[in-house]
C-alpha cells in the first residue's frame, strides 16, 4: 500500500501511526455504515456538550455560534442525503466531527474538549434508545386498543378454554383477547423502567476516569431531558446493561406475541375455523391453487428467534469483558437496532392485523380479525367443558370436592359412551349418579351457565370482562 492512501488527516489518532491500515481492517473496524443511524443523538449531545463548554468558559461564545451554526448545516446535510459518510472515518462521531471541523475550522476541533468517544457514544445510543422506547410505548398502546376493541366486540363469545390443548373449560373470547392486554401492559411498564435507567448522562466521564476541565455535567444532563448523571465513570463508558436490559424487554413482547401468533394460527387452521385474518396478512401457495397461509403470524412467531438471538448476542458480547470500554461494545449497535426494527414493525402490524385500520369515511375500524362463534362455541360442546360445573354444582348440595369429582368422571364416562353431551342426559341418568340432582342442573351444564358463574375478580363471566375493558380504556385513554 502506498504511503498516499495512508490518509493522515482523516484519522483522528493517525500522528502515532508507521503504516496505514488495510482496506479490510479498515472495513471490519468501521462502523460507520450501521451506526449512522445514531446522527440525530450524536449532533444533539455534541450541542448540550458545546452549550456547557461555553457556559463554563472553556470555550468561547464565538466558537460556540460556530459550532451551533457548522451543526445546523450538517443536520441540514444528512436529512437530505447531501451528507457524504466515509469509511475512512470509521464511525458516526468522526465523521459529523470532520465535516464540523471541515465548515467552522478551529471551533470544530474545540468541540470534543472533556469528551472522548467513549462517553460520547454511551450517550447517543441512550439517547436514541430513549426515543424507540417512547415510540414504542405508544405501539404497545396501540395494540392493547386493538385488541380491547375485539374484547369487547366478542365478550358474549364462547371459546373452548384449552389446557394441554384439550378443551378444559369454556372462557369468554373477549376474556382471552385481554390476557394479552396485561401481558402487553406488563411489556409497557417494564420499558417505562428501562427507560429510567436507559437516561442517564455518560458524558463527562470521558474517556475512562473522568476529565480535568471544569464540566457542568449535571447541566448538560438537564439540557438533554436526562433523569440523571451516571456516577461512575468506569462504569459509565462500559456498561450495555441498558441495552441488554431492553433488549430483553423486547424478548418478553416478542415472546407474548408468538404465543398469539401461535393461537392465531391454530384458530386460522382448517380444523378450527374458529378466526379469519385479513387477506392481506396472508399469502398463497405458489402450487396449491386452495391455500391461504397465515404468514405474518408465522414470521413474527419466527422473528421472535430472531429477537432472542440479539439477546444472546448483547448478553455475549459484555460477559468477558474487563473495566472499562472495549471496541467489543461497537458490536452492541446492529443487535440493538434490529432489535427495535423487528418490534416495531411487529407491533404496528398486529395492532392493524387484530383491530382493523380506520376507514378515513366512516372513522370506524374495520379489516380486524373475524370471529367465527359458531365454530368456537361447537368445539367447546364437543370436550365435556361443563364437567367441573356439575361438580361445583355437587359440592353446593354438600358433597365433599373429592367425591364430586368422581361421580361427574361416571357421567362423563355415561355420556361418552351415549355420544352425547352432558346436558343431554336425562334428569333420571343423572340422578342415577346422585340423589340429589335435580332439574335445575341443566342451567350450570350450559355452556353459557358456566360462564355466567365465573363472576370473580379476574374470571371469565362477561360482567367480568366488562368491567376489565372499562378499567382498560381508562388506563389507556
Ligand atoms: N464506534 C465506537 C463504538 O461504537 C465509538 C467509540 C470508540 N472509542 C474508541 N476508543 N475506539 O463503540
Amino acid at each position: 500500500m502506498s504511503q498516499n492512501q495512508f490518509d493522515k488527516k482523516s484519522q483522528a489518532w493517525s500522528a502515532l501511526f508507521s503504516e496505514p491500515m488495510s482496506d479490510l481492517v479498515k472495513r471490519y473496524t468501521s462502523s460507520v455504515f450501521f451506526d449512522k443511524r445514531l446522527w440525530q443523538a450524536d449532533i444533539t449531545g455534541s450541542l448540550a456538550h458545546a452549550e456547557m463548554l461555553a457556559a463554563q468558559g472553556i470555550i468561547s461564545a464565538e466558537d460556540h455560534a460556530s459550532i451551533q451554526k457548522g451543526m445546523a448545516q450538517i443536520w441540514g446535510e444528512i436529512e437530505s442525503g447531501a451528507f457524504e459518510w466515509k469509511l475512512d472515518l470509521e464511525d458516526v462521531h468522526l465523521n459529523i466531527e470532520a465535516r464540523l471541523t471541515q465548515l467552522v475550522g478551529d471551533a470544530g476541533k474545540r468541540l470534543h474538549t472533556g469528551r472522548s468517544r467513549n462517553d460520547q457514544v454511551a450517550t447517543d445510543v441512550r439517547l436514541w434508545l430513549r426515543s424507540e422506547i417512547d415510540l414504542i410505548g405508544e405501539l404497545l398502546v396501540d395494540l392493547q386498543k386493538s385488541l380491547v376493541d375485539v374484547a369487547e366486540a366478542n365478550a358474549e363469545v364462547i371459546l373452548p378454554g384449552f389446557t394441554h390443548l384439550q378443551v378444559a373449560q369454556p372462557v369468554s373470547f373477549g376474556h382471552h383477547m385481554l390476557a394479552y392486554v396485561e401481558m402487553f401492559s406488563r411489556d409497557a411498564e417494564r420499558f417505562s423502567e428501562v427507560r429510567r435507567r436507559t437516561n442517564r448522562l455518560p458524558l463527562g466521564s470521558a474517556a475512562l476516569a473522568g476529565t480535568s476541565y471544569p464540566l457542568d455535567r449535571e447541566r448538560v444532563a438537564k439540557t438533554l431531558a436526562m433523569d440523571g448523571v451516571c456516577q461512575n465513570s468506569l462504569d459509565a463508558v462500559s456498561d450495555r446493561d441498558f441495552a441488554i436490559e431492553f433488549t430483553s424487554a423486547a424478548t418478553l413482547t416478542m415472546v407474548h406475541i408468538s404465543r398469539m401468533s401461535e393461537e392465531l394460527i391454530i384458530w386460522m387452521s382448517q380444523n378450527f375455523s374458529f378466526i379469519k385474518i385479513a387477506d392481506r396478512f396472508t399469502t398463497g401457495s405458489s402450487i396449491m391453487p386452495q391455500k391461504k397461509n397465515p404468514d405474518v403470524p408465522e414470521l413474527a412467531r419466527g422473528k421472535t428467534g430472531r429477537v432472542v438471538g440479539h439477546l444472546m448476542g448483547l448478553i455475549t458480547l459484555m460477559k468477558g469483558q474487563p473495566l472499562a470500554y472495549n471496541k467489543d461494545n461497537q458490536e452492541d449497535k446492529e443487535p440493538l437496532f434490529d432489535t427495535v426494527d423487528t418490534l416495531k414493525d411487529t407491533l404496528r402490524i398486529f395492532s392493524e392485523m387484530i383491530g382493523g385500520q380506520v376507514n378515513a369515511a366512516t372513522g370506524q375500524k374495520e379489516g380486524g380479525i373475524s370471529v367465527n362463534a359458531e365454530a368456537m362455541e361447537r368445539a367447546a360442546l364437543k370436550g365435556y367443558a361443563t364437567a367441573t360445573d356439575l361438580a361445583d354444582y355437587l359440592v353446593k348440595k354438600g358433597l365433599p370436592f373429592r367425591d364430586a369429582h368422581e361421580t361427574v368422571a361416571h357421567a362423563v364416562k355415561a355420556a361418552q359412551t351415549h355420544a352425547c353431551d352432558l346436558s343431554e342426559l336425562p334428569l333420571t341418568v343423572l340422578q342415577g349418579f346422585h340423589a340429589s340432582i335435580e332439574k335445575d342442573v341443566y342451567e350450570c351444564l350450559s355452556l353459557r351457565g358456566s360462564l355466567n358463574a365465573r363472576n370473580i375478580l379476574g374470571g371469565t363471566a362477561p360482567a367480568q370482562v366488562r368491567a376489565q375493558i372499562a378499567r382498560h380504556r381508562t388506563r389507556l385513554a
